[in-house]
């Protein structure tokens, strides 16, 4: 099978869209007071490296070996003891996985205390198809009932909900994936108004999870 995440993984590291944020500084202010932490579907390392700078012992998993983490495994199967970690975060990655549900359930179970979600929102048919046309492994955005309904049929609770808008250069975005051609210009039609002036701007939701 080819493991397109590990041929990108250079571009994630590098990736202006991944290495900052509003909703990367929420996951290290929700992070507060913990001691240990699981950076899930880690990709090119940007939420561990903010947690580690706060001084929190890090393990990072993904199912890419060429995002080398320090385990490689799926976020439907996390091979750690429950309650393992004060917090388990995992940013701009739920859109990928086969059963987000099955994920986000494995999180909290390895998880001693919350959970720190962030993904990109559900914007709608054209949207979908805009980022399926760039990237075949994209599986579905998902709506803030959505995100709270997985969150709650894994026990626990909902404490703090934010949005966000996130800009970030459009070609770079494209160019990530090795979406060229025709597809590029079908994806930048999709888009509509939310491309302008070379860069794209999508919604974010990020969620504080917690034991209740
Ligand atoms: C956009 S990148 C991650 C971004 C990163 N978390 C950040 O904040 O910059 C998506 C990552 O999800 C990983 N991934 C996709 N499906 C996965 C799955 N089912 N289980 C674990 N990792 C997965 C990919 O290998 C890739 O590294």
């Amino acid at each position: 099978m080819t493991d397109v995440w590990s041929e990108r993984a250079a571009l994630y590291v590098e990736s202006d869209a991944h290495r900052g944020g509003e909703d990367l500084d929420a996951l290290v202010e929700w992070a507060a007071g913990a001691r240990t932490a699981l950076d899930v579907a880690t990709g090119g390392g940007h939420v561990a490296r903010r947690l580690r700078e706060a001084r929190m012992d890090v393990v990072t998993c993904d199912r890419a070996p060429g995002m080398h983490p320090d385990v490689i495994c799926p976020a439907e199967h996390l091979p750690f003891e429950s309650g393992s970690f004060d917090v388990v975060a995992c940013r701009a990655a739920g859109h990928h996985f086969e059963d987000v549900s099955v994920a986000v359930a494995e999180m909290a179970r390895v998880s001693g205390d919350r959970i720190l979600l962030v993904d990109t929102m559900c914007m709608g048919d054209d949207v979908e198809e805009a980022e399926a046309l760039r990237d075949p492994s994209h599986v579905r955005n998902y709506s803030t009932d959505e995100w709270w309904a997985f969150v709650e049929s894994a026990g626990l609770a909902i404490a703090e909900v934010r949005e966000f808008e996130h800009s970030f250069d459009l070609q770079a975005w494209l160019e990530r994936t090795g979406c060229v051609g025709d597809d590029a210009a079908r994806a930048v039609e999709l888009l509509g108004s939310r491309v302008a002036d070379g860069r794209l701007t999508l919604a974010k939701i990020a969620l504080r999870a917690v034991h209740s």
